[in-house]
């Protein structure tokens, strides 16, 4: 195990091929379910409990969504930075994890970095048990 610059543990959980363009995956790392996923390229780790009921995040849409605007008119933004409950619709920004609707709602984020063909995971502990699950993608 190694530690980071900021005091986080390094935990590598998969290869970069098993994370390819808009693929997910799904580990435990002590009893916290994380989900991971790569969207134009990038890949984004965030607990796997919407903050809300606690749907399983890894269902959850990657989306844009409709930015403030002037009455009668619709402007589309944050093209593929929103992931969205698929229960309820609550929109997460997938870098920072704050709730569109209010900034004090929040889905954990944890930090997610490709590393010599690896993807990476930081957390705050040093982890005794990580096992990828399985769970049914159809997105
Ligand atoms: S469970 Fe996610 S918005 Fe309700």
């Amino acid at each position: 195990m190694i530690m980071s610059n900021n005091g986080k543990h390094r935990v590598a959980v998969c290869s970069s091929a098993e994370l390819a363009e808009g693929q997910r995956q799904l580990f435990d790392i002590d009893g916290v379910e994380i989900g991971l996923i790569r969207v134009e390229g990038k890949c984004h780790a965030f607990r796997n409990s919407c903050p809300h009921q606690g749907v399983p995040m890894i269902y959850g849409s990657v989306v844009g969504t409709m930015v403030p605007s002037r009455p009668q008119e619709y402007v589309y933004g944050h093209h593929n930075e929103i992931i969205r409950c698929p229960l309820h619709g609550w929109e997460f920004n997938l870098k920072t994890g704050k709730a569109l609707f209010s900034p004090g709602v929040s889905l954990k984020i944890y930090q997610a970095e490709e590393e010599a063909g690896e993807i990476v995971l930081y957390v705050d502990r040093e982890p005794l048990q990580v096992t990828r699950k399985q769970f049914f993608c159809a997105l």
